[in-house]
């Protein structure tokens, strides 16, 4: 009998134990999070999640028009937030800014207070002070990180220090248009060297992480789109590596997922927006920003209420996959897509 129980233990603590191998937590990642930091459920959804790392893709507080004190303040806000709290102490996390915790609406290197905004991002998010991101202007960087046995590489850019102004558009309804200017750049000199580089490291699957959407380019509004030349350039250096590349996006005040194949290599755009914001609507409800014409979507992954994205991986003998999943921001499954 002794022997039957002690057996019976072993199998269901085994099982246990493949069971949480396979299932792996994963990363998560949002963006817009309205000042203070939003509702209490929003931050147990995500605990919930026991996430291996939590991406902050930008407009992590919203603090224009700007000033340092002003961003420091809402910062402080986000900070006294105990939901905010008991997520940041039971899960790592990384985080980049966007242009609202950048300290100027839609703003790139003209803004003023840039250095002051990419310091209290790093600051903010603990970024230890002898860390590569502090060593050079921005708050670009990247992470290695394993994921249920998967090797994640997180590349974390900058699309806001080094920004060259937008053009504004003729058409109706777009704010901004793609500009011609050879010269007009999105990374900047310094972070196009680094990344060139920092992509050659090996991996299983590249994870980069951009505020502003990467493949969706006709909209109108904010992304890499209204820079045609240095969209094709990051496309083309990225279809060179080895592993499949999944971008992660924000700013867009709604989700959804947007693919296309470039010189023979498939890319995803996955944008979560918004954790937690007044832009959101109810369920099923188009908004201005989600009816703006994407020939790249997903058909069916326009979601505009509150949102988070989750990232899953698995990997056997024979495949490496990464699952793409929307969540609520009160945890409810929106939509999964494959990534093989
Ligand atoms: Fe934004």
């Amino acid at each position: 009998m002794y022997r039957f129980l002690l057996l019976l233990f072993f199998i269901i603590y085994t099982s246990c134990i493949t069971q949480t191998k396979q299932e792996g937590p994963g990363i998560g990642f949002g963006s817009c999070l309205q000042n203070g930091g939003g509702e209490a459920y929003l931050w147990e959804a995500l605990n919930k999640e026991r996430l291996d790392l939590f991406i902050f893709a930008g407009d992590n507080v919203y603090a224009d028009p700007f000033n340092g004190a002003q961003l420091k303040v809402k910062y402080d806000y986000l900070a006294a937030n105990k939901g905010f709290q008991s997520f940041m102490e039971s899960t790592k996390s990384v985080a980049i800014y966007d242009d609202h915790d950048f300290g100027l609406n839609d703003s790139g290197r003209e803004n003023l207070i840039k250095d002051e905004a990419a310091k209290q991002c790093l600051d903010f998010f603990k970024v230890p002070q002898d860390h590569p991101r502090r060593k050079h202007a921005g708050v670009y960087g990247d992470y290695m990180i394993e994921v249920n046995s998967v090797k994640v590489q997180v590349i974390l850019l900058d699309t806001r220090y080094f920004r060259s102004p937008y053009e504004f558009s003729s058409e109706k309804d777009k704010k901004y248009g793609p500009t011609k200017n050879p010269k007009s750049t999105v990374l900047g000199h310094e972070q196009w060297i680094w990344l060139k580089k920092t992509v050659k490291a090996e991996a299983d699957f590249k994870v980069v992480v951009s505020s502003i959407q990467v493949i969706p380019d006709k909209r109108g509004q904010e992304c890499w789109g209204n820079f045609p030349l240095e969209r094709e350039r990051l496309l083309s250096l990225l279809s060179k590596v080895n592993e499949p590349v999944i971008f992660c996006s924000g700013d867009a005040h709604f989700a959804e997922l947007s693919e296309v194949n470039f010189k023979g290599k498939h890319f995803y755009d996955f944008t979560s927006s918004a954790l937690f914001h007044p832009h959101n609507t109810k369920e099923g409800t188009p908004t201005k920003y989600s009816s703006f014409p994407n020939e790249y979507r997903v058909k069916g992954s326009a979601y505009t209420a509150g949102n988070f994205g989750v990232l899953k991986f698995f990997k056997n003998d024979t495949q490496k996959k990464c699952q793409l999943i929307l969540k609520r921001n009160t945890g409810e499954q929106v939509f999964t897509h494959d990534v093989k």
